[in-house]
């Protein structure tokens, strides 16, 4: 995809993310090649990679900077993967989010998300998966 900066995600990951849960380069690119996919990216602050397939939208990545953070950029990155999505031709959009991740979780509270299902023990930490979806018709 034209217009992404695929080194400069991948320096906000490793800022956001723990050693074991960070994506290179490589691993960004590969999402971004998936049919359906499509990043918004803050230089110096965060990114969030979105996939839309059929009707539904999946996040598959948000990171914003620990020095960015509580200024509203996750909320503007998730809006505008919300309204990328709705080009795209969603209807709805789902994510994961560790039950640890209080953060994570307000933010999506925040943006009307609610939980719909749960995966046991998803993450290596042993965590569950909380998923949620959110609807885009407003
Ligand atoms: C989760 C994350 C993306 C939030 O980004 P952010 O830019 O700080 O979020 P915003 O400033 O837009 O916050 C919007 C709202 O979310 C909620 N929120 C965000 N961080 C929060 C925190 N640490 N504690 C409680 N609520 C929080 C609040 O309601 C906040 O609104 P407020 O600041 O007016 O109270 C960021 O903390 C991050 O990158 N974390 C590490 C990576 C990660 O967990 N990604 C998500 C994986 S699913």
């Amino acid at each position: 995809m034209s217009g992404f900066d695929i080194a400069e995600a991948a320096r906000l990951h490793a800022l956001a993310f723990e050693p074991a849960e960070r994506w290179g380069e490589d691993a960004i690119r590969l999402m971004l090649e998936m049919p359906g996919a499509f990043g918004v990216l803050r230089d110096g602050s965060g990114f969030i990679l979105c996939r839309v397939a059929a009707d539904e939208a999946e996040i598959l990545t948000l990171a914003v900077a620990p020095d960015a953070r509580r200024k509203g950029v996750g909320g503007a990155l998730l809006a505008e993967a919300m309204a990328g999505a709705v080009v795209r031709g969603a209807g709805a959009m789902f994510l994961e989010v560790s039950e640890r991740n209080e953060a994570a979780r307000a933010l999506y509270a925040a943006a009307r998300f609610s939980t719909v299902g749960r995966r046991r023990r998803y993450y290596a930490d042993g965590a569950d998966a909380v998923v949620m979806r959110r609807g885009l018709e407003t």
